[in-house]
């Protein structure tokens, strides 16, 4: 069996790679994505698989995106923080390269890369938890992705965690990737350290020094790397992060009963910081707690890559 190409569309960067059968990357390239738009951005999808496909013998490519992607894994019906409706994204790519596509939700892809070759990969059930601009989510269920009736399962970013809370991307209110989001981090964040810089408080010093005084140039890696320094609003607000987590994977835990939890995103570098809470406020909000197994909470290790690997060995099943 050939290799395939694994693509995962991300916010700042459209990242390929010639995948083989152990899920080792042997060949990779990347292009940063053209902000919002359409056409640029399925480009350079093409653009990144024709490069690799022309150098290695490509059986199939995956390309793992973000957005409810049908059963016929093929179209991106709708993507909440992306202007995508309805994008028959398999057809493009495939009429461009003239190779097989099979396009997948970008979660579901990374979990896939997860637990055949990484943090799962000595569980049968378990569910990924992705923290970026949206979160993402994705659910193994006895050794295969569950899908859904339609293709959308998963969807664990729309859960939602407070009727009528904060507006989400989707257009709903209260669902957890409105709370626990890499987003909702920089947005707190940023209103946190302007009231921080005004009453003089001190707890957000740390961050403040990084974003050269103006909240408004506060990012999530900062947020991480000051709640690593020490500062102490950062360190609340991971923490509130992962109890949003805890609070979601309590849910979870009674629907799917998975064996661990795989967190991934950037939040991930705070390290115990935001795994504490997060396992904290699982134990404390899943049903029976005192008289059952508990799920075991990890983070994911192959980082980058997994969207990569996961869409490319998916695209061969
Ligand atoms: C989308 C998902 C996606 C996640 C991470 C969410 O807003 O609904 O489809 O997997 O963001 O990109
Ligand atoms: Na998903
Ligand atoms: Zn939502």
């Amino acid at each position: 069996m050939s290799n395939s190409i694994g693509v995962d569309v991300g916010g700042t960067k459209i990242a390929a790679g010639v995948v083989d059968q152990k899920g080792d990357i042997v060949a990779r390239t990347r292009r940063d994505t053209p902000s919002q738009d359409v056409s640029g951005i399925v480009g350079a999808i093409i653009d990144v698989t024709r490069e690799l496909a022309a150098e290695h013998e490509i059986g199939v490519v995956g390309v793992g995106s973000a957005g409810f992607v049908d059963a016929g894994r093929s179209r991106v019906m709708f993507a909440p923080n992306l202007a995508w409706r309805d994008l028959d994204l398999r057809d493009r790519v495939e009429d461009a390269t003239g190779l097989p596509v099979v396009v997948e939700n970008d979660a579901n892809s990374a979990a896939w890369g997860e637990f055949r070759f990484g943090a799962a990969s000595d569980v049968e059930d378990m569910v990924l938890l992705t923290i970026g601009t949206g979160v993402g989510g994705a659910v193994v269920k006895d050794g295969a992705l569950y899908r859904g009736a339609n293709g959308i399962a998963g969807e664990l970013g729309h859960l939602r965690m407070v009727p009528d809370g904060q507006l989400c991307g989707c257009g709903l209110r209260g669902c957890l990737e409105a709370y626990a989001s890499g987003t909702a981090l920089v947005r707190n964040a940023q209103s946190a350290a302007t009231s921080a810089a005004v009453t003089f408080s001190g707890s957000a010093e740390r961050l403040l020094e990084m974003a050269a005084g103006d909240p408004g140039n506060i990012t999530g890696p900062m947020v991480t790397a000051a709640a690593n320094d020490g500062d102490e609003l950062a360190r609340e607000l991971i923490a509130d992060l992962g109890r949003w987590l805890g609070e979601a994977m309590g849910s979870l835990i009674a629907v799917f009963d998975p064996a661990t939890f795989v967190l991934g995103g950037g939040v991930a570098e705070a390290g115990d910081m935001l795994l504490e809470p997060t396992n904290e406020a699982m134990r404390r909000s899943v049903t029976g707690g005192a008289h059952r197994p508990h799920a075991t909470v990890r983070f994911a290790t192959l980082g980058n890559d997994a969207g990569i690997v996961g869409a490319a060995d998916l695209a061969r099943l």
